[in-house]
């Protein structure tokens, strides 16, 4: 099962129900609830058929699940969590680290720099080590962390899971964290994909009192016995990204730290929306040319903001969906080897074209297409389909385009989505669609 996050992603649902039935220890943290059932025939029995529903109102109730969620979905074992620390969401921080994977980092991956680079940094990794635990099992340990933390409490914990979890150890090293340098040193050899942070919110106590006093009575917090995690006192979240981001620039621009920050996406977990226009305005006054914003949708809306110096490809694809009514999964593979064939055909006629073509491997329904020349706008086309005529202005071969085209299950059917790079999406959405639409009519 799967819910749709906000950029048409496919997130796992953690079936809560399953878990009750697996680890019985549950059952105490949840209500019996009777069955409801519209069957007749049931009315007799409905008395006796009943359903646990998982009590989420209590910090204990949250931290007894969150343990229990990794130690089963994510394969921790004994994982345990701190009884004083924040208890992470675990949905909230899977969505963040698949929307980096399928935004920013499957696009580049057309870009051999970018598939060599392997390392992800966590900023302030918490006593859960959450993002690492989460981040090395979606990328079948293809991700290595390098995780901060600055809390000494929350830096034994760590070691104590570690030590407990070999796979884990030689996939996540720990560093201890400290203000004056946020992002640690790296060696050379390293290349960084990304870096994710979830921030400390508040500037002080007082703050977060108020903050977290106004939340405890409309729902249950994510648990703040030991404060010190959630307040940065040089000025809350929003000083601690523009740290990140003056951090980032210096890296880029020093000759020892630009290979392994090449081609890193720094990205962090912003909780507070009119920060997140602020940091916008810090990433474009210093000059840093490429910015990704997007919402995590899970529960409480959060956002997330990116932003990278370079590297080849650094297209930003937008998000742009508009259905088709496609009947099969199927329809995929037809598109790809009809595009392919298009595509030959179109370079075998002007040798100027370019183009690449790239299924993901972890991602059967998707795959993207590289090229330098719009080739499926009308007036291009036209110009394609005309063997008299000569080579015409129009057809430069000069662009770096990416789109990317998914099927993917909507309400009633799969769905043709094509997200492109192109600022007038409408144009080339139609345009891109009509093509395919031509290639995949039988040849009679
Ligand atoms: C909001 S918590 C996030 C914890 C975890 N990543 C999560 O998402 O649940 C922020 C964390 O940053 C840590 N931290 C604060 N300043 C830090 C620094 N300078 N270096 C490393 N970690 C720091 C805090 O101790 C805390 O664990």
């Amino acid at each position: 099962m799967t819910y749709q996050s906000s950029y048409e992603l496919d997130i796992p649902i953690i079936s809560i129900r399953k878990l009750i039935d697996k680890y019985p220890s549950l059952q105490a943290n949840s209500i019996k609830k009777p069955i409801r059932s519209n069957n007749q025939i049931t009315r007799q029995r409905l008395q006796l058929d009943f359903e646990y529903e998982y009590d989420f109102s209590t910090t204990k109730n949250q931290i007894d699940i969150t343990e229990i969620i990794i130690q089963d979905h994510f394969n921790i074992s004994n994982y345990k969590l701190r009884r004083d620390k924040l208890c992470p969401r675990i949905n909230n921080r899977m969505e963040y680290l698949l929307i980096l994977e399928s935004c920013l980092i499957e696009p580049c991956c057309i870009d051999k720099a970018v598939q060599d680079a392997n390392y992800v940094i966590d900023i302030g990794t918490g006593s859960s080590l959450v993002y690492p635990i989460i981040g090395t099992k979606i990328s079948q340990f293809k991700n290595k962390y390098i995780a901060t933390e600055i809390n000494e409490t929350s830096v034994n914990h760590i070691g104590k899971i570690l030590n407990e979890n070999i796979q884990l150890q030689n996939n996540v090293q720990l560093v201890k964290g400290n203000n004056q340098q946020l992002i640690p040193e790296i060696s050379q050899d390293k290349k960084v994909k990304y870096l994710v942070c979830n921030p400390p919110f508040y500037t002080n106590i007082e703050e977060l009192n108020e903050k977290e006093g106004l939340k405890k009575t409309i729902k249950p917090n994510e648990l703040t016995i030991d404060d010190s995690e959630l307040i940065y006192d040089q000025g809350g979240e929003l000083a601690f990204i523009r740290k990140l981001i003056d951090e980032s620039t210096v890296l880029i621009n020093s000759p020892n730290t630009f290979p392994t920050f090449e081609n890193c996406w720094f990205t962090s977990q912003v909780g507070i929306h009119s920060h997140l226009e602020e940091l916008n305005e810090y990433i474009e006054l210093r000059g840093i040319p490429f910015k990704f914003n997007e919402s995590i949708k899970f529960n409480t809306t959060r956002w997330i903001i990116g932003w990278r110096f370079g590297g080849h490809q650094s297209v930003m694809i937008q998000k742009y969906v508009s259905p088709l009514n496609w009947p099969s999964r199927n329809v995929l593979q037809n598109i790809f080897s009809k595009l392919h064939q298009h595509l030959e055909e179109t370079k075998g006629r002007f040798n100027d074209f370019q183009f690449k073509l790239i299924t993901v491997k972890h991602n059967r329904n998707v795959f993207y297409v590289r090229t330098n020349e719009y080739i499926w706008l009308r007036k291009i086309r036209r110009l394609l389909s005309n063997s008299t005529m000569s080579r015409s202005s129009d057809l430069s071969f000069d662009k770096d385009i990416l789109i990317r085209i998914f099927v993917d299950k909507g309400k009633d059917n799969f769905d043709l989505n094509i997200l492109t790079n192109e600022v007038d999406h409408n144009i080339h959405y139609n345009s891109l669609k009509s093509m395919i639409n031509q290639l995949l009519v039988p040849s009679s």
